[in-house]
């Protein structure tokens, strides 16, 4: 028998239901020149674990952007499976200029674009590149390539405003060695 108690228990519980936070969605992905759907799955599980992965599947931005300690891994990893063909500093080989403001697919200006990219492969000799580099490591290389930037400041479209206005070209250098408190994955040499 419902009395007027278990009536209100039931809608609180119904409000819960309602009400309670869903857990938010991971960003869709899509292939840079026919727009089909990614699939994760596609790629070993390899890195997909990895925190800073898993914030770039909420927000669509690089967390490894700016930050020091990480760029020597992306360096490292750049060396093994983009410059053969994207040149050493990036500013291209047999693939295009990736250190320039022009852009073949201009939505590489963007972490999701790029990702997208790096992930799903191209045209030609631009394959998907998960069987050379985790999902994780995807982000390390592109904060790399990111520092590799030597176009114009005002199109570094994946910086908010502020910082685009003290974007430095890069200098040249190789990248400095992570910190002790470096993130795991950023850690060098294990
Ligand atoms: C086997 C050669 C090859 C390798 C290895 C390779 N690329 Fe490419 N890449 C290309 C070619 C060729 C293109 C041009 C494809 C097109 O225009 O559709 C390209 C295009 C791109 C673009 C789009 C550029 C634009 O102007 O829009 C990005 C970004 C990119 N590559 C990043 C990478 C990264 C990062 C890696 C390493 C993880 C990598 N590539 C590895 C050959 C390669």
């Amino acid at each position: 028998m419902l009395d007027r108690l278990s009536l209100s228990a039931a809608a609180v519980c119904l409000l819960f239901a309602l009400g309670a936070p869903a857990a938010q969605a991971d960003i869709s992905l899509n292939n840079t020149v026919t727009g089909e759907p990614l699939n994760l799955d596609d790629a070993p599980a390899d890195g997909k674990d990895v925190a800073a992965f898993k914030e770039f599947m909420q927000t669509g931005k690089n967390p490894y952007l700016g930050k020091p300690d990480c760029l020597a891994k992306g360096e490292e990893l750049f060396s093994g499976a983009c410059s053969g063909c994207h040149g050493h500093l990036a500013e291209g080989k047999i693939g295009p200029g990736l250190n320039d403001d022009y852009w073949t697919y201009p939505q590489n200006t963007t972490d999701k674009g790029m990702f997208e990219t790096v992930f799903g492969g191209a045209s030609g000799q631009m394959g998907p590149m998960y069987n050379s580099v985790n999902v994780d490591e995807m982000l390390l290389v592109m904060a790399w390539v990111r520092h590799l930037y030597v176009g114009s400041p005002d199109k570094a479209e994946w910086l908010d405003e502020g910082a685009r206005k003290t974007l430095a070209k890069y200098d040249g250098k190789p990248a400095p060695k992570p910190g002790a408190d470096a993130p795991a994955e950023c850690k060098m040499g294990g």
